[in-house]
């Protein structure tokens, strides 16, 4: 069986498995640590192994090479790429620094590391808002996701943000219409939604947070019934922990093509053969990691 095989060569070649919730089920059940971008970001840091494969998108491993030089990163996929981390450019970050000399470049992870070396603080989106509050900068250029950047300036009136135009396209899917056909069809289902989704699917939302915080507030809930608005790969883990609740999606269009890119087979030929590795230049490793450990500080504060 593939999951034996996979077991086998981890032990052989001191290989951990990180996965995001947003990876198919079958791929997410042979991985050694699985939750949101925050909590990867966190596990790679003390990773003991010599060689993290990871199941995600290429920010995810270049994030955990960065803060975890030491070790050698695999992508499962080396070709799944998150269309949003190339959303702003170089140029228009020294563009607004110029224009703006005191303003803070707060950099959602879902970036390059080209992109992160020039920002001043990563956040992800189960910490923004706390790591931005605790950001001691009154003048935010939110870089570049519109939809979080705006969500997170709801919450901290007391900041000024320039917003950036980049959006996931998966949680772009996920319109307004439809969301209020599923509540007609499931008029008790609490709406739990992903702040990268738009702001009028916001409004209607019972419930804003990351992946795990999305899985965690269902667990922990009384209700039974879920409309959830993010991408599908969730639903595994949303399963597992509540097998007698009920997830319901808002259409047919919340799947991530980079995520599901990321196949059982592909994770055991990596293993096998090793060479999809993370590899980043030195001035970027150096500059790209300030903003990734100033989030870990923030968001622990
Ligand atoms: P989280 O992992 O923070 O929930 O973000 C989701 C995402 O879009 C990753 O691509
Ligand atoms: Fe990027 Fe959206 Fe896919 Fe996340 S779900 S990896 S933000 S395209």
């Amino acid at each position: 069986m593939i999951q034996e095989e996979i077991a086998k060569l981890k032990k052989e070649k001191d290989f951990v498995i990180l996965a995001h919730y947003y990876v198919d089920g079958e791929v997410q059940a042979i991985a050694d640590y699985v939750g949101d971008s925050f909590y990867l970001s966190k596990v790679a840091v003390d990773i003991p192994n010599k060689n993290i494969l990871f199941a995600g998108v290429s920010f995810m491993g270049e994030s955990a090479k960065l803060l975890n030089p030491g070790k050698k990163v695999y992508m499962a996929d080396d070709t799944a790429d998150c269309p949003m981390a190339h959303m702003v450019t170089e140029e228009r970050i020294k563009e607004v620094r110029e224009q703006y000399p005191d303003v803070s470049v707060v950099c959602y992870v879902n970036s390059t590391a080209e992109i992160k070396a020039l920002s001043d603080v990563c956040v992800t989106s189960s910490n923004a808002i706390k790591v931005v509050k605790n950001l001691d900068a009154k003048n935010i250029f939110f870089i570049p996701d519109n939809n979080l950047g705006r969500y997170v300036a709801k919450k901290l009136p007391e900041k000024n943000f320039i917003f950036h135009d980049g959006f996931c396209h998966v949680h772009k899917s996920i319109e307004r219409g439809p969301l209020e056909e599923a509540k007609k069809i499931y008029p008790d289902a609490l709406v739990l939604a992903h702040p990268e989704c738009t702001a009028d699917v916001l409004e209607l939302a019972d419930f804003i947070g990351s992946t795990s915080q999305i899985i965690d507030y269902a667990t922990e809930s009384t209700h039974d019934k879920f409309i959830v608005c993010t991408e599908m790969g969730i639903f595994y883990e949303l399963g597992v922990k509540n097998p007698q609740k009920k997830f319901y999606s808002v259409g047919h269009r919340q799947f991530c093509p980079n995520m599901k890119k990321i196949t059982i087979e592909k994770v055991r030929d990596v293993l096998e053969n090793p060479e999809k590795e993370v590899i980043l230049r030195d001035e970027i490793m150096e500059s790209a990691k300030k903003p990734l450990e100033k989030m870990l500080e923030l968001a622990a504060k």
